[in-house]
């Protein structure tokens, strides 16, 4: 399976941290964002990796990050993102490197606490299909929020206003290869965006969505309470990690 990291996009919910360097470089605790969804994959045994990037100072993720020796990789690869049209428009960029193959995504600022080998195992037996890994919040209207059906997920939403439960999909995505096929058939949203939330109601649609509940403290870090949360959560870890 390979991964495909997406930290493109503006971060302009960020500003003006975000407006000399990219949302993704910004510290969380002692490293810079991007160091942890490298790190997951990395853990989960994800070895075929695309980082996505776009904006400001994209250059910046090369200096940083090179061909990923000192994560252990052999190679990393790179690809741009002009503007930001949405999740879904920058994992069309991964079209050509996917090859057919099943992928893992996740998002460029989603911090975890813990490892999803389990759930990418889960995924590697499944046959067609996708899965997403949902986790329950106290304030789902920023997220995409599940509607369930016992182990079905019957729809997802798009930060509604009156969420229908308290589970929303996080940012780690697993697809086989109609994912490419699905994102041309998107239409850009009233954010004027290509909705990851939109491909994976594609799935949902044709019953081929399965989830598994994330373990474990999760968070994105895209505003500045988010962010702040971030850095807590981590610093929290690393000092019980480290005593
Ligand atoms: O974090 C989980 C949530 O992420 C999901 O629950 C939502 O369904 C999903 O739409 C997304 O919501 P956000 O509004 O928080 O996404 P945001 O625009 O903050 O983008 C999150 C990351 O996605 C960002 O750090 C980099 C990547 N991205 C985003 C955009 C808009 C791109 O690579 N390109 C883009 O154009």
């Amino acid at each position: 399976m390979k991964g495909i990291i997406l930290a493109g996009g503006l971060g302009k919910r960020l500003e003006p941290l975000t407006r000399i360097t990219n949302k993704h470089l910004l510290p969380i605790f002692d490293k810079p964002m991007i160091y942890y969804p490298l790190l997951t994959l990395i853990e989960a045994g994800i070895k075929d990796i695309l980082l996505v990037t776009g904006g400001n100072n994209a250059g910046d993720f090369l200096r940083l990050l090179g061909n990923g020796s000192e994560f252990g990789l052999k190679h990393l690869n790179y690809t741009y993102q002009k503007g930001e049209g949405g999740i879904a428009e920058a994992l069309r960029l991964a079209k050509h490197f996917a090859e057919d193959e099943k992928i893992i995504v996740i998002l460029g600022d989603n911090i975890l606490e813990k490892g999803i080998k389990k759930y990418v195992n889960n995924f590697k037996k499944q046959g067609k299909g996708a899965k997403v890994l949902i986790k329950k919040v106290h304030d789902p209207q920023r997220f995409g929020v599940v509607e369930l059906n016992g182990d079905k997920i019957i729809s997802i939403k798009e930060k509604p206003k009156k969420p229908k439960s308290n589970y929303i999909v996080t940012g780690i995505y697993m697809y086989d290869s109609q994912v490419f096929d699905i994102i041309e058939t998107l239409k850009p949203s009233g954010r004027g965006e290509l909705e990851i939330t939109d491909v994976n109601n594609a799935y949902t649609k044709k019953s081929h969505l399965t989830y598994d509940i994330l373990e474990g403290w999760w968070t994105d870090a895209g505003t500045f309470d988010s962010l702040l949360k971030a850095n807590n959560l981590v610093a929290k870890k690393e000092r019980q990690r480290t005593t």
